[in-house]
């Protein structure tokens, strides 16, 4: 058969790639997570000190920008020219960033080719905010996630104070509304729901839960 396409959408903190990490495991897919090459990209504007306003930087930046993941599920690493970025994507001062990059035309045209370049001939489970409408309009199954602002923000919360970072829940309830309302509200590509995506809200819903909707979902279209 053809290649098989899992596109995840939705909003910041929904647990994305938690759920697509999981399906991808079980199903012994691909998984990429679009939204840390956009992490990567940002990372590199900020040390780079791009303007984001002038096109021709942001055009030269983009051609010394090579981005690769490790090819396991398990732990997923993503490199930015050959160094392991992945913990320092995560840090604040990329997301309080991402959300301006990821809106530039030509950033998003580099990233989306890329994407797409990543799904041919490989079963594949992308997570993102635009795979189901403009990455992969043609996937096989598409689910739009969202969850209640205050569990999101809790989770990312979490997940931060593990690592050590230290950030109030008002800071990071702030960060994911105003990302939100970028990524929701830009030119290229916006955050919106497919038409024939599912939707998974899961804020009552176990990880486990998560995973077995995704794949019946899955077993009906195979
Ligand atoms: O998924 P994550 O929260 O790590 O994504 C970081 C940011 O990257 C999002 O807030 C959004 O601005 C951008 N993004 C995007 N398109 C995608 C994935 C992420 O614009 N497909």
């Amino acid at each position: 058969r053809e290649n098989f396409i899992i596109a995840i959408d939705g909003f910041s903190s929904c647990g994305k790639s938690t759920v697509a990490k999981a399906v991808a495991n079980k199903l012994q897919f691909v998984f990429i997570d679009s939204g840390a090459m956009y992490r990567a990209v940002t990372l590199y504007f900020l040390r780079h000190q791009v303007d984001l306003t002038d096109t021709a930087e942001i055009n030269a930046a983009l051609q010394h920008i090579h981005i690769d993941f490790t090819p396991h599920t398990d732990k997923v690493c993503i490199f930015l020219n050959g160094e392991d970025v992945s913990e320092e994507i995560r840090m604040m001062h990329v997301s309080e960033k991402v959300s301006e990059v990821s809106a530039i035309k030509e950033v998003r045209h580099a990233l989306v080719k890329h994407q797409q370049d990543l799904g041919k001939r490989r079963d594949i489970v992308m997570d993102g905010r635009d795979i189901g409408t403009t990455v992969f309009p043609d996937a096989n199954l598409k689910i739009f996630m969202t969850a209640s602002p205050d569990v999101r923000a809790q989770r990312r919360l979490t997940e931060l104070l593990a690592k050590g970072e230290l950030v109030s829940i008002e800071e990071i309830r702030q960060n994911l509304a105003h990302r939100d309302y970028l990524d929701s509200t830009r030119e290229e590509s916006p955050l919106r729901q497919a038409e024939d995506a599912i939707v998974l809200d899961n804020s009552n819903l176990t990880q486990e839960q998560q995973l077995q909707i995704v794949l019946q979902e899955y077993e009906k279209r195979k």
